[in-house]
């Protein structure tokens, strides 16, 4: 428990929003808080292809607080590592000051934020009491962030969705950072917006919330990225100071590489070369149990659009569990190799190997077809129709209504954002999607 000298320690130390986001070397593209999915091994792999801050997992602070298996299995002695695993942010869910304080203080050496989840929409967090769950009430709100804010060695952020009614969610941000939170992220969507009813991210409404919070305050926008061109975009349109993006990372990690839109190897690099990566990266930091549990989940999010194609490799991939030797999961890596191999030697590839930009959409964005040999973004079919041809006919439906420019890009993730249901799914024999 911290006692005066240690508040006061707490304070002087640390960094305020902007001072903070300045020595951590002003990111601007941040991999999202995903439970079981944005752990060591792939924020790792996402710093290599641009990512320039990562959030945890979302660690569930009374368990983190009073659970040495909970703490094994999720965090390892090499996250937070300064040479390998930074700038990171620690998230956690919680609705209790102290055990929050208190896991928060097992990790604050090895971070450079603690962030309190407020967003998380899902059946679990509404039993559990947390998340988005704590969006009406305010004062307990506070009360978690002022808590790190007065006592936690670093500085304390928060990560909210919105209300239906913007000015609302205008009193609710400046809530937040009232009681310390040093960076902001908004996450674009109700809190109603899961499932089937996820849809699009609210642009305007991120705007509006940037454009009437204090102009020192460190924001980040979060919702409907699925191309590299849609982070300066967003940058531009709402004024942020950093993009976050979850899946779009998971599906495809080059979606951060804005510096080298135009080169398809960074930005939409081939499934064989970022499994590899990603499979090595695994394997030399194999104490990280998240990372190893995670394994299987990612090797379907990087397959996604390859596996319909060899269906072979989906079996032999739906076979194996975290249980199971690196030799195994080898053989998975091997066979992608040689697929892609065989692929790339056909006479006719450089025709075949192209990416192609269809036009403008009235989002403000624009779909593109990549090969399915590359990473990309993943379009979820809800009722055998895929998200883009909604969203065309969503605006299609409204050619009479005036759609401003920071209106938000196609969404990707529409059938089911259940994080731990997707995470079952993929998890038993495959992915229900695929
Ligand atoms: C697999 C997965 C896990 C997630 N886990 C978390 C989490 O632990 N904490 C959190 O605040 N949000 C979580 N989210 C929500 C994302 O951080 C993000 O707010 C949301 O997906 C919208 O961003 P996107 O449009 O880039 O996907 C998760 C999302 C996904 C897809």
């Amino acid at each position: 428990m911290s006692t005066a000298s240690d508040v006061g320690k707490a304070q002087s130390s640390k960094l305020a929003g902007r001072a903070l986001f300045e020595r951590i070397g002003k990111p601007t593209k941040i991999v999202a808080p995903m439970v079981d999915q944005s752990e060591l091994a792939w924020r790792i792999l996402s710093r290599r292809y641009g990512a320039t801050l990562a959030y945890t997992p979302m660690l569930h602070a009374k368990l983190f607080a009073t659970s040495e298996k909970y703490r094994r299995d999720m965090w390892s002695d090499l996250d937070g590592d300064e040479s390998i695993d930074r700038p990171l942010v620690v998230q956690f869910c919680a609705n209790d000051p102290e055990y929050l304080l208190k896991a928060a203080q097992l990790v604050e050496n090895k971070c450079d934020a603690v962030d309190l989840n407020l967003g998380c929409p899902q059946g679990i967090a509404k039993k559990g009491h947390y998340g988005s769950f704590l969006m009406e009430e305010w004062d307990l709100v506070a009360n978690l962030i002022n808590t790190l804010h007065t006592k936690l060695a670093v500085p304390v952020t928060a990560k909210i969705r919105i209300f239906p009614d913007r000015e609302k969610t205008l009193a609710y941000a400046k809530m937040v950072l009232d009681a310390g939170a040093q960076f902001l992220t908004v996450h674009g969507r109700l809190r109603e917006q899961k499932g089937q009813q996820t849809g699009l991210a609210d642009w305007a409404t991120i705007k509006y919330l940037r454009d009437n919070l204090p102009s020192d305050t460190v924001f980040f926008a979060n919702g409907n990225i699925l191309y590299p061109e849609d982070i300066p975009r967003c940058m531009t349109e709402l004024g942020c100071d950093a993009v976050m993006s979850a899946e779009g990372n998971l599906y495809n990690p080059g979606v951060f590489n804005i510096e080298h839109i135009g080169d398809k190897e960074k930005t939409f690099p081939r499934v064989d070369k970022v499994l590899r990566e990603y499979f090595e990266i695994v394997k030399q930091h194999n104490c990280s149990v998240a990372s190893r549990t995670a394994m299987k989940n990612h090797f379907f999010k990087i397959l996604r659009p390859f596996l319909p194609n060899h269906v072979d490799i989906r079996s032999q991939l739906a076979q194996l569990s975290p249980k199971h030797p690196f030799e195994e999961w080898e053989n998975v890596v091997a066979a992608v190799e040689q697929a892609v191999l065989d692929i790339f030697a056909q006479p006719d590839i450089a025709t075949k190997d192209v990416i192609t930009t269809h036009a403008p959409q009235a989002w403000g964005g624009a779909y593109k077809t990549v090969p399915y040999w590359r990473c990309q973004p993943y379009f979820r079919p809800v009722n055998g129709v895929t998200a883009d041809k909604r969203v065309a006919q969503q605006f299609a439906d409204k050619d009479d209504v005036d759609i401003p420019s920071c209106t938000p890009s196609a969404v990707k993730r529409d059938a089911d954002q259940d994080l731990e249901s997707d995470k079952r799914k993929e998890l038993r024999k495959e992915p229900a999607s695929t």
